[in-house]
């Protein structure tokens, strides 16, 4: 199956459908729960409706933000967020992106996060790197002293601000991971056990195939699982000095 094409064509149309909702009230009403006790704006279920009529035909599993897990009996998952950082997308904050992962078995094969205002496309396939707008992109390596990181606590170990330069929370982890990526944030961690699968299993690959370190709150490599539920800490940084100031603060 040629995850790239699908996974392309599917964000282009997703950006279509939603992009004339950017920033209008009518794009963040409530229209329900999801399957994790968030609430469901507009802009969620326009976006979630095409992505899962779209996939339909391909008669894959779809583990999907608001409505939850979809098993057709495949071998291969698709985990997508149709729209990661809904709330900035309402609030007209341009940061937020289509999140799309595939997985065969329990092993990621794909992942690619489309990120609509700047209109980039970034992509990974395990061992083959990750890529923004078909161009190979890498983690870069952090001076001391100056590093810049995307960190949600929720009043958690907040002695680690501290210890690095700047501080980026940007409302769309898939996002923020893609910046990991390419070099603009030198770390992105969330320890307020919270992001599920959807938000981050395109983002933890790409990071890791641009030579990000991607780990639970312990520095066990982090398994992403195929759930809509589930909520994880994670960790994810350019270099292991930053991972181990990180570790020393929690
Ligand atoms: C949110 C974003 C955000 C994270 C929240 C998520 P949503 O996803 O990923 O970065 O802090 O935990 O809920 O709801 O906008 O798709
Ligand atoms: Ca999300
Ligand atoms: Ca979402």
């Amino acid at each position: 199956i040629a995850w790239n094409e699908i996974a392309r064509s599917l964000a282009l149309d997703v950006e279509k459908v939603v992009m004339p909702l950017f920033g209008t009230s009518r794009a963040g009403e409530t229209v329900g729960m999801n399957v994790s006790g968030d609430v469901t704006k507009y802009v969620d279920k326009v976006a979630e409706d095409l992505v899962i009529e779209r996939l339909k035909p391909l008669g894959v599993n779809i583990v999907s933000e608001e409505i939850g897990f979809i098993d057709n009996g495949s071998d291969y998952t698709v985990v997508v967020d149709p729209i990661d950082g809904s709330y900035n997308f309402a609030a007209g904050i341009p940061i937020f992106a289509f999140s799309f992962a595939v997985f065969k078995g329990k092993k990621p094969v794909y992942g690619s996060i489309h990120e609509f205002v700047p209109r980039h496309f970034y992509e990974a396939v395990p061992g083959e790197g990750a890529f923004m707008d078909g161009e190979r992109i890498y983690v870069r390596k952090p001076e001391r002293g100056k590093e810049a990181l995307s960190f949600y606590t929720r009043g958690r170990c907040t002695g680690l601000i501290k210890r690095v330069k700047r501080v980026r929370v940007l409302g769309a982890i898939a996002v923020e991971l893609t910046y990991l990526a390419k070099g603009a944030l030198d770390g992105v961690l969330d320890i307020r056990n919270y992001v599920r699968p959807t938000d981050i299993a395109a983002g933890v690959l790409i990071a890791r195939e641009a030579g990000a370190i991607v780990t639970d709150e312990r520095g066990k490599e982090l398994e992403v699982h195929l759930s809509a539920t589930e909520q994880t800490n994670v960790i994810a940084v350019n270099d292991e000095y930053l991972l181990k100031i990180i570790l020393e603060e929690l």
